[in-house]
């Protein structure tokens, strides 16, 4: 089968890596994909917002599979548009998509099928928002509605952050999707990223992982769209998994069959492991980035047979199995993200790294310039391992990064540092000291 895979990031990379492994695929096509994925896959110059061009490439090349990675085409309804073409696609609807697409759609579907997530209020302007808020406590959490490239939430520890949040919301910063806003309850915890593919009826969980959303060691400084991940996350206990399947992701897919927008995709919680259990966060209506780089390291079974059967709704007919090894990855990123930064930059020595131990080199943004490799985005490259524990994945990814020669980006030097302070209690405790 001929396959088109729809991104261009470190997402996207890995899941082409992932399909090339599979017995069932023919070719594979990337649009528009990056430098990295044209090494596994054959990039093609159509961008992710063209649908008309998508299924015009798609009728043409004989393309049996459409798998969407980025979360805009799939709000903008590219998967409508898809099927309605009668062309087989991996990803949500745009009713569907609106678990990712609207925050406020999202808490009232948690608030009328009882799926526990914090208190909130959806407001369309800033007096109605400033009221609610005085009835709050802090610190307190204020979201853009809409899609905001991961930088629409802004957690206010005093009343001017938050009057001040609410203001620039209403005042445009983050364009249309922040013309309505949510305003929810801090939850206190540790932070999981939980992976279901759903088929609209039946679901299978796929592995955990955590992901670090600061720019900073220490997790501190700005968020950013995520400069490192690993799995499995070992806060999320089996009865952990079970309570989130159980209180969050079965009732949350009952309940858009049940309305008629049946969830067909990969689902992607945001949860919060409080006191009292998991809580909802956030959804989203795709792979993580870059969980996926360590999920797809993880992954021993067929990735497109996988996508298949969701897209065919025979989920209950599937299983996965994951290897019992770690993985980790590093964003490395150009300097001055998440702010402003050099594009163009020139990237030497990923060959020595690559063929470190267990190592693989996810490319983010990037592209291949006469033969040279430069740097195109913020975050740029996912220098990903596989380990027996976190710690053995994260030496080896940091042994790969010394051997990588861009003195223009940045990585943080801690990724995994949660899991392996576990790691290392835990051999203590079984050392007897
Ligand atoms: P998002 O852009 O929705 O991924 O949110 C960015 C970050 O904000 C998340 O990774 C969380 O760390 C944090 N966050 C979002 N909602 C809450 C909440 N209700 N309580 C605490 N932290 C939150
Ligand atoms: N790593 C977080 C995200 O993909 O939104």
């Amino acid at each position: 089968m001929n396959v088109l895979l729809i991104g261009s990031g470190g997402r996207e990379h890995a899941l082409a890596w992932a399909l090339t492994a599979s017995p069932l695929l023919t070719r594979l096509y990337c649009a528009p994909g990056n430098a990295g994925i044209a090494e596994v896959a054959e990039c093609v110059a159509i961008g992710v917002d063209d649908h008309a061009g998508i299924i015009a490439f798609a009728k043409a090349n004989a393309i049996g599979f459409v798998v969407v990675g980025p979360e805009q085409p799939l709000v903008a309804g590219l998967a409508d548009d898809l099927a309605a073409a009668g062309i087989k696609v991996f990803g949500p609807s745009r009713a569907a998509a609106q678990l990712e697409g609207s925050k406020g759609f999202t808490k009232d579907l948690c608030r009328e099928f009882a799926i526990p997530t914090g208190t909130y209020g959806r407001f369309t302007d800033a007096a109605a928002a400033k009221t609610y808020l005085a009835t709050q406590k802090l610190p307190i959490v204020i979201k853009a509605d809409g899609l905001a490239a991961g930088k629409g939430v802004v957690i206010a520890e005093g009343w001017d952050a938050a009057n001040a949040a609410v203001d620039a919301c209403f005042e445009g910063i983050f364009g249309a999707a922040g013309a309505e806003i949510v305003i929810e309850e801090f939850l206190e915890g540790e932070e999981v990223s939980f992976f279901a593919l759903c088929d609209g009826q039946h679901v299978l969980p796929l592995a955990t992982a955590q992901d670090h959303k600061r720019v900073g060691d220490g997790d501190t400084g700005p968020n950013t769209g995520g400069m490192g991940a690993y799995s499995p996350a070992p806060v999320m206990t089996p009865e952990m998994t079970r309570r989130t399947m159980d209180e969050i992701i079965r009732p949350t897919v009952a309940g858009m069959r049940q309305r008629g927008t049946p969830f067909k995709g990969v689902l992607f919680l945001g949860v919060m492991i409080t006191s009292d259990g998991p809580k909802l966060y956030e959804y989203n209506a795709r792979f993580g980035d870059p969980e996926t780089q360590v999920l797809m390291m993880r992954l021993r079974s067929d990735l497109l047979a996988a996508l298949l059967a969701t897209a065919d709704g025979v989920l209950n007919t599937f299983d996965v199995r994951w290897s019992d090894d770690a993985a980790l990855s590093v964003v490395m990123a150009a300097n001055g993200y998440p702010g402003d930064y050099v594009k163009g930059t020139e990237i030497r020595g990923l060959e020595a790294a690559g063929a470190v131990d267990g190592v693989e080199i996810f490319h983010a943004g990037t592209v291949r310039r006469d033969g040279r490799l430069l740097a195109s985005g913020g975050r740029v490259l996912n220098v990903s391992a596989r380990g027996r524990t976190v710690a053995e994945a994260q030496a080896r990814a940091y042994a790969a990064i010394d051997l990588i020669d861009w003195p223009d980006g940045f990585c943080r030097r801690d990724i995994g540092w949660r899991a392996i302070a576990r790691e290392t209690g835990a051999a203590r405790s079984k050392g007897g000291g």
